[in-house]
């Protein structure tokens, strides 16, 4: 008899997560995303992947160069933020052929109807005459992301929730046609999964112009924080704030020490604080996470063949994972010459 298939057959639990080289990278992605990763590296509890996807970020308008460039630029952040390759498996989407493969195959389990209700998609092609297909099957392409390393852990933001969703479905679907192959993955949020951009209206995202840039200069980023939008019904200095809707405040429970964040709470609903002083508080805390970070990212940009060597070691140690999984799915969806002739 042989041995059921085992949906996780690694002994350490896996994660994937991954992040677009577009735009600049910033606070959102960070205390969204980036700092729960950088954590779990520090952890050393779990089997970690990391990836930077250019394949997603082909699905808008974009420049080849200006791409290639920000692959870099991408890379050498996350090392910055502690996503250190030494310690995780940190790799470039596209240098695995098989996410790409996949994403194939799981489009042909995966209904129209239900592309067609993600938000994101229809966030990103409003108002655009010619969007893409790969902007609408952009999500298919991120299930195989996370299945191709049967990943069970997602560290992603709030707004990654619904895609996440549609990869659990898939994996349901999938291995009821074919059989038991993947594990359905969980989301992990961390505790600012949705950081507002500095209008205040819609979320930090690079697309929009919107963001305050990890690694831009300091006295970029204060005028930018100084300029954010805060509570909209507090318009002189004498109303009481409300902490529940200001993003500053978001901001602090983020980077600030449980003491700053009670007095905050306290001094904004009572209007004995104003908004600038608060934002004076909050760049406090930004500048004590990250001056160090800026400084690690000035040591790795002298050191461009260190990067080269460690995403070629991330890419190569990915495929090898990569294929194990395909060699699995091939077969099981009856394709190829990989198996046995009939
Ligand atoms: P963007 O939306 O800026 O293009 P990505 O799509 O590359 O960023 O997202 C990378 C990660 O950062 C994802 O896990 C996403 O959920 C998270 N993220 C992006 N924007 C925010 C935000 N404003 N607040 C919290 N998390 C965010
Ligand atoms: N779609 C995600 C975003 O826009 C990025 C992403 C691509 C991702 N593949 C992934 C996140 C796999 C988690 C897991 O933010």
């Amino acid at each position: 008899m042989t041995a059921p298939l085992q949906a996780s057959p690694q002994a350490q639990p896996r994660v994937l997560s991954g992040i677009q080289p577009t735009g600049e990278f910033h606070i959102g992605n960070w205390l969204g995303a980036v700092r729960t990763w950088a954590q779990q590296v520090a952890a050393q509890a779990e089997d970690l992947f990391f990836c930077i996807v250019d394949a997603h970020a082909i699905t808008t308008e974009y420049i080849p160069a200006e791409l290639h460039r920000r692959i870099w630029t991408m890379a050498g952040d996350l090392v910055a933020c502690g996503v250190d390759p030494d310690r995780c498996t940190l790799f470039v989407q596209s240098d695995v052929r098989q996410h790409t493969e996949l994403a194939w195959y799981l489009a042909n389990v995966t209904p129209l109807g239900d592309l067609s209700r993600m938000t994101q998609f229809k966030e990103k092609s409003e108002g655009r005459e010619h969007a893409l297909v790969g902007l609408f099957t952009y999500p298919v392409l991120m299930s195989a992301d996370i299945l191709l390393y049967r990943a069970t852990v997602v560290p992603v933001g709030e707004d990654q929730l619904q895609h996440l969703e549609l990869a659990r479905e898939t994996v349901r679907r999938f291995n009821h046609r074919f059989g038991p192959i993947f594990p359905e993955p969980q989301p992990r949020l961390s505790q600012a999964p949705r950081i507002m951009g500095l209008d205040g209206q819609t979320k930090m995202s690079k697309s929009k112009g919107n963001t305050l840039g990890l690694f831009e200069e300091r006295d970029v980023f204060w005028n930018k924080l100084r300029g954010a939008f805060t509570d909209p019904q507090r318009l002189r200095r004498s109303d009481p704030g409300r902490p529940g809707v200001c993003n500053i405040f978001t901001m602090h429970k983020a980077v600030s020490t449980p003491d700053e964040v009670e007095l905050t709470y306290t001094e904004c609903t009572t209007a004995q604080r104003g908004c600038v002083d608060c934002k004076k508080i909050v760049m406090e805390s930004f500048d004590r996470e990250l001056v160090p970070l800026r400084a690690r990212r000035a040591e790795i940009a002298q050191h461009p063949d260190r990067l080269r060597q460690a995403l070629g070691d991330g890419a190569e140690k990915a495929r090898r994972i990569a294929e194990e999984t395909m060699r699995e799915v091939r077969p099981a969806m009856g394709l190829g010459t990989g198996a046995p002739a009939p």
